[in-house]
């Protein structure tokens, strides 16, 4: 049975307090020196992505519901979950190349997963002092400092003749995109780290984020939350969602976020 709007709106206050605690937890270990450890992938693990991941994982066990969380601190229990269930997916801090740089580009991610596709997802950017909220029938909003919930929706497909603004991985090698860029036309890019990429497109800030490089569920669950809830699709480059039935491999295909909701390519230009 899928969650009631007004339970995924109570969540949501909740989930934000959570992914706010696992912010200033992360503020304390970047407020001093850290030392960075290699994982066997070779990617960057510091305290922070560890005080996040301790943070949250009591935060959401300490709710009602018994719901199962998947975090890329703790990926051992992916494979054991039900694919038409119930989950929390969890990417504690989402940028740790960018932590590490003291860029701000950052996030925690945690996203309710329900039958194969996130319906609530919340992005706390804690250095920027920004979040990103929605939930399935509540809507998407940004939330600036200590300020009220301003709802955000994408730009809509730019005019013909226009430049596109595409999003493009700040620290992370992309594979070759000019074939892909080919089919927008003129376009400028738009450097960014974490799921503050995908947000970009459902604030309307930027109009498209192609990803043809490797990402996990929880790089893409929370932020497609907030873009499908701003007006947005995040589609696979066949057209389909992002699926997020059968967690135990954790991969993403290849996708493309577009702030608008037809077909990703401008092919009516
Ligand atoms: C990385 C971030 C980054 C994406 C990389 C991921 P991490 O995750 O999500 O934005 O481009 O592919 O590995 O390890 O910093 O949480
Ligand atoms: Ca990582
Ligand atoms: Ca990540
Ligand atoms: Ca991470």
């Amino acid at each position: 049975m899928s969650l009631a709007t007004s339970s995924l709106a109570q969540l949501l206050s909740d989930i934000e307090r959570i992914a706010r605690d696992a912010g200033e937890a992360i503020m304390a270990v970047y407020a001093r020196d850290f030392t960075v450890e290699e994982k066997a992938d070779k990617s960057p693990l510091t305290e922070a992505d560890k005080a996040a991941h301790d943070v949250i994982v009591s935060g959401l066990e300490a709710l009602p519901g018994n719901i199962p969380v998947l975090s890329e601190e703790n990926t051992e229990g992916f494979a054991g979950v039900d694919a038409d269930g119930r989950y929390w997916l969890v990417d504690p801090l989402d940028g740790t190349k960018e932590f590490i740089k003291r860029n701000g580009e950052f996030t925690v991610n945690i996203a309710l997963i329900e039958n194969g596709r996130p319906v609530l997802g919340v992005v706390v950017a804690p250095a920027l002092d920004v979040a990103y909220l929605a939930a399935e029938g509540v809507g998407a909003f940004k939330v600036e400092g200590s300020g009220e919930r301003q709802p955000i929706h994408v730009g809509g497909k730019p005019r013909a003749g226009a430049s596109y603004r595409v999003v493009g991985s700040r620290s992370h090698p992309s594979p070759d995109l000019s074939d892909w860029l080919k089919t927008l036309g003129s376009h400028d890019m738009v450097p960014m780290g974490s799921s503050l990429k995908l947000c970009l497109v459902a604030e309307g800030a930027a109009d498209v984020y192609p990803r043809l490089g490797p990402t996990c569920l929880w790089d893409t669950g929370a932020a497609q939350a907030v873009v499908e809830q701003a007006g947005g699709r995040v589609e696979t480059l066949e057209g389909q969602p992002l699926s997020y039935a059968n967690p135990s491999d954790y991969l993403n295909p290849h996708f493309v976020v577009a702030g608008w909701n037809d077909h990703h390519r401008p092919s009516t230009r």
